[in-house]
């Protein structure tokens, strides 16, 4: 098989940026190489060393593009990228207004089909190569996604989501359905080629208790799959949360208590926590999910993500789509890095970038095998042009060093920035 030789600038990380500091777990070489075969990334290293190692290799070079790994987007709703951008709604009328019109759709398996396809070419083209999704109650929505995502051989995170209350007439299932569905599409889906399946209770303002417990049973004999859902989004949600369970501690509570919290459990949001609830995730090692520019454009709030990883807990990066107002990882980036800012923390982009790669891949308890550019990890690669248009190009000009080059295209690049896209060791 053709070896390839990717040369470049290269940007890799042999640890947590977020956790020390950046700059000794951080590495780029202004003249760098990949090496990808077959689906991996074989070796890492400087172009002049793996040029000469591997003189057959067949030679892309990118010239002053950065290579980094695909970006990993940890929470999205793929049902949502026909609705995305739509006006004036805070959460609870937002979802009732836009969200579940459109989710009704989705048992029709050919528009499934086709917006599991657009919304995969849209990611790709934005240089994300992992995404984590939501579907809608239909069987169908889950089979058109992980169908859409082997034909382009890219590893995703999906499932089917539940709701069995507090949802339209045709948006419901029930506990026993939602188990069955789950369990079927989980016993066809995970671990088939790139797909891994994700239990995935929308939140509990849709989903009973019953539904919950037999979700967290279903959980607790799949406990290699991952579960997502959301957790104290807005104010107004956790209000509506206590209103329906004012036996539980809090919001988190109602998870615990079914069986929903543990290590393999994603929660997105996560803005208005309490002290309990941020020892408890502490201790149990459940991720968050932060979407940035979803919580400015509903209006949810500011996400302490220098206070949560002083807490040891681990965060990933995503774009909530179409709560979310963009699909592009770049400007993501962006948004977290003002959401920071609001809060009194620049985050840099060193930090951004990794949040973007193998931060949120380690939320999904795939770092090492996705987000990474290292010897051994899925050769899933992003390349970023640093001078994608006039504006971000006169910026970079005036550089002094990587990272001042690569925030303009952090802040105000697009897809327009993304000059090459590998997944899987294939050049898309
Ligand atoms: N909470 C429950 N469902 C959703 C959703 O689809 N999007 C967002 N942003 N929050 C939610
Ligand atoms: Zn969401």
């Amino acid at each position: 098989m053709t070896k390839h030789l990717l040369l470049g600038q290269t940007l890799s990380y042999s640890g947590d940026p977020m956790a020390g500091d950046w700059q000794d777990v951080t590495h780029h070489d202004s003249a760098g190489a990949v090496l990808v075969d077959g689906g991996q990334i074989a070796a890492m290293g400087s172009a002049e060393t793996l040029r000469r190692a591997h003189p057959h290799a067949k030679i892309h070079d990118y010239g002053d593009a950065l290579i980094s790994a695909g970006f990993v987007d940890a929470h999205m709703h793929y049902p949502q990228t026909a609705m995305i951008a739509s006006w004036g709604k805070r959460l609870i009328d937002w979802l009732n207004t836009y969200t579940f019109p459109e989710e009704m759709q989705f048992g029709d398996r050919s528009y499934a089909d086709a917006v599991a396809a657009r919304t995969l070419d849209i990611a790709l083209a934005h240089g994300t190569t992992t995404l984590t999704s939501f579907c809608t109650i239909h069987p169908e929505s889950v089979d058109a996604f992980f169908g859409a995502a082997a034909d382009r051989d890219m590893a995703v995170v999906a499932g089917k989501t539940c709701m069995d209350r507090n949802a339209p007439d045709g948006l419901r299932d029930t506990a026993q359905s939602a188990y069955d569905d789950s369990k079927a599409l989980l016993e066809k889906w995970h671990g088939k080629g790139r797909a891994s399946y994700a239990i995935t209770p929308r939140f509990t303002p849709t989903s009973t208790p019953d539904q919950m417990h037999a979700l967290g049973a279903l959980w607790g004999e799949h406990p290699d799959c991952l579960m997502q859902t959301h957790l104290s989004e807005q104010v107004d949600e956790i209000a509506w949360v206590r209103g329906l369970h004012p036996e539980a501690r809090d919001y988190l509570d109602t998870y615990e208590s079914a069986g929903l919290l543990g290590e393999r459990g994603l929660y997105g949001h996560a803005i208005h926590l309490e002290p309990r609830e941020i020892d408890r995730l502490a201790e149990v090692g459940g991720a968050l999910v932060h979407c940035p520019t979803s919580n400015t454009f509903i209006g949810s709030g500011l996400f302490d993500m220098a206070g949560l990883r002083a807490r040891g807990i681990s965060v990933g990066l995503a774009t909530d789509t179409g709560g979310g107002s963009s699909f592009s990882m770049l400007r993501t980036m962006a948004a977290a890095y003002e959401i920071a800012q609001l809060r009194g923390t620049a985050l840099h982009p060193a930090q951004l970038m990794w949040l973007a790669t193998e931060g949120s891949a380690r939320t999904l308890h795939m770092g090492g095998k996705i987000g990474a550019l290292a010897q051994g990890a899925a050769a899933d690669i992003c390349v970023i042009d640093l001078a994608s248009t006039p504006a971000i190009a006169q910026r970079a000009t005036r550089a002094t060093d990587l990272w001042e080059a690569l925030f303009p295209t952090i802040m105000m690049g697009d897809d327009r920035a993304i000059a090459q896209v590998w997944v899987n060791g294939v050049a898309r």
